[in-house]
């Protein structure tokens, strides 16, 4: 039974500010994207991948990852609904515009049904396939939805619209929550349909999996998968690469 990783990769990248979508930006000259499509091959745990694209981009991205068992479809206005049109390649047979690019016989066939799904940013370039294998393992062993998660460092304040403060939370029952998310396909799609039958989106999978009440269990994240969002977290992960290479 195979495992399948979803890349929502078609997000502008408003933050990063670097004039491209942030998945086509490099980070140690490589683009984010691919690193974090061979991330997941590497882990050996993953057979095949479905990136959601910009659509103007669908077929740059295609051409970024050749040789490798990847559909490239197009995303949709946020994440929730990139996500959802990956998962469509994956479950229907496919949304048209998603074409193979990669070796037909080590990837898994669209319509095959996976035993496991990850979901996994394109903004997360530098994650360890050994955390990849973690969530997958994870899934394996029974639980249906998995997060990586880390513990929180700073003390947090909830504050109210003006910014004073309402309180400090207890950091101890908090956890930053990373990708990949591993899931069975069933709950996976599950969410997803009663999330966009309420029309309601999230920063994540595992909150359309809380939204339907079903479990989510926890495995150690690791900090090298953290997520590139700002200008500054993009010079992190250059430095971190250029100190690997010395
Ligand atoms: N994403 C996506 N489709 C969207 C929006 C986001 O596939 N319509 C993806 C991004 O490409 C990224 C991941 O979701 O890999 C996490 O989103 P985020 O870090 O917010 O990326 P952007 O939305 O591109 O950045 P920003 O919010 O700063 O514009
Ligand atoms: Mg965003």
């Amino acid at each position: 039974m195979s495992v399948v990783a979803v890349v929502p990769a078609a997000g502008s990248g408003q933050r990063l500010g670097a004039g491209e979508p942030k998945a086509f930006v490099t980070v140690g000259g490589t683009p984010m994207l691919v690193r974090a499509v061979d991330g997941l091959l590497r882990s050996g745990a993953v057979d095949h991948v479905v990136v959601a694209a910009p659509a103007e981009l669908v077929e740059s991205a295609r051409r970024l990852l050749p040789g490798r068992p990847v559909t490239v479809v197009a995303g949709g206005a946020d994440r929730t609904a990139s996500v959802l049109c990956a998962l469509g390649a994956l479950h229907d047979g496919g949304d048209p515009n998603g074409v193979h690019t990669g070796d037909e016989r080590s990837g898994t066939r669209r319509g095959d049904a996976p035993e496991v799904v990850l979901v996994h940013d394109a903004a997360r370039p530098l994650t360890p396939p050994a955390l990849v294998a973690a969530v997958v393992a994870a899934v394996r062993a029974g639980h249906r939805a998995v997060v990586p998660v880390l513990p929180v460092a700073d003390t947090v304040k909830r504050v109210d619209a003006v910014g004073r403060v309402v309180e400090t939370v207890d950091r101890t029952v908090l956890r930053a929550v990373q990708t990949p998310q591993g899931f069975t396909p069933e709950l996976l799609l599950r969410a997803h349909r009663a999330a966009a039958a309420r029309g309601a989106a999230a920063t994540d999978d595992a909150g359309l999996v809380e939204a339907i009440g079903e479990p989510v269990h926890t495995v150690p994240g690791d900090a090298t998968a953290f997520k590139i969002t700002t200008a500054w977290d993009h010079r992190i992960a250059e430095n971190l690469l250029q100190d690997n290479d010395n």
